[in-house]
């Protein structure tokens, strides 16, 4: 196959980028975009900031031009996010307990139907499990409305929009640590309890170098019974950047559960890194780690 999207096709799979609505003008962009990708992950405009800018006051017009992009050019859509302790509008940065929760389940429930029917699958809950050796939960405000939060994130999420696949994404989950049990522990948890949870995103931002057990962690995962989503690919230019995009390609595609990959961008010019992470460069030309991807698939 001669392009990304066509090639991971060939066994089920997608291949993804996330986009800024700002470069749908650009036509040199737009048409890299359309050629290689068929999924699509807003990069800022499905946030909580961007989608409830006061509250109860919804603003879907940055979301809807990439949503409206996606479908009309035969592209699916993950949406990316509905509840995170980043980006948060300012209203709800102050906020706690029930009032808190409230407004949570309030955001989920409207963000959620506003796109019901149009998501393949929606990172419902981003990064709520603390970096280092603990293996708990991130502190934020949304956790200190109860442990319970994140479930109750995915029940809503289940009714707004029973369609869509309901993913946890987190970083610092590229093999078996700690970081990674804990969400382990608590997909299994979940799943045991039957509250609705569909697949793990595995956000993959990654440096010069790659977990050994890369692929071991994405199978305990699918173990569960769920599904594996990479969901923000991108890897620090080195030496070793096209080998460790094919290395996670391969891994990908040896776990029958892992859906698809989405790369966190599509030229280095546009990344929200400084490390030309991405696959196509500053003019648009393939990379050495294009090449490698799509010999991969
Ligand atoms: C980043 C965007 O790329 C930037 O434009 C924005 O300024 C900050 O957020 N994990 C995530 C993404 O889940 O939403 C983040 O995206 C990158 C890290």
């Amino acid at each position: 196959e001669s392009t990304l999207g066509a090639a991971a096709a060939q066994s089920g799979r997608y291949f993804g980028a996330a986009v800024p609505a700002g470069r749908l003008s650009e036509s040199a962009y737009t048409t890299i975009l359309n050629r290689e990708f068929n999924m699509i992950t807003a990069e800022n405009e499905m946030k909580m900031d961007a989608t409830e800018p006061s509250q109860n006051q919804f603003n879907f017009s940055r979301g809807d031009q990439i949503a409206n992009w996606a479908i009309q050019n035969g592209k699916q859509v993950r949406g990316h996010t509905l509840a995170w302790h980043a980006q948060q509008p300012g209203w709800m940065q102050g906020m706690e307990g029930s009032a808190l929760r409230n407004a949570l389940l309030n955001h989920i429930t409207q963000v959620a139907t506003h796109y019901r029917g149009k998501i393949h699958s929606w990172d419902v809950v981003n990064e709520a499990f603390a970096d280092g050796g603990s293996g708990g939960r991130r502190d934020s405000n949304l956790q200190r409305t109860g442990n319970d939060w994140i479930e109750a994130a995915f029940r809503a999420a289940r009714a707004a929009d029973p369609g869509a696949k309901l993913c946890y994404n987190d970083y610092n989950t590229d093999g078996i640590n700690a970081k990674s049990t804990g969400i382990y522990n608590m997909v299994r948890d979940f799943k045991a309890r039957g509250v609705p949870i569909d697949c793990v995103g595995f956000q993959s931002h990654l440096g010069t170098s790659l977990s050994s057990d890369y692929q071991a962690n994405l199978q305990r995962f699918a173990d569960l019974g769920v599904d594996v989503q990479i969901t923000e690919l991108d890897v620090e230019q080195g030496n070793n950047q096209a080998n460790i995009y094919a290395a996670v390609t391969r891994a990908c595609l040896a776990v029958s559960r892992c859906n698809g990959i989405t790369v966190w961008g599509v030229r280095d010019d546009t990344s929200w890194r400084t490390d030309n992470p991405l696959l196509f460069d500053r003019s648009g030309n393939k990379k050495p780690a294009y090449h490698a991807v799509l010999d991969t698939l």
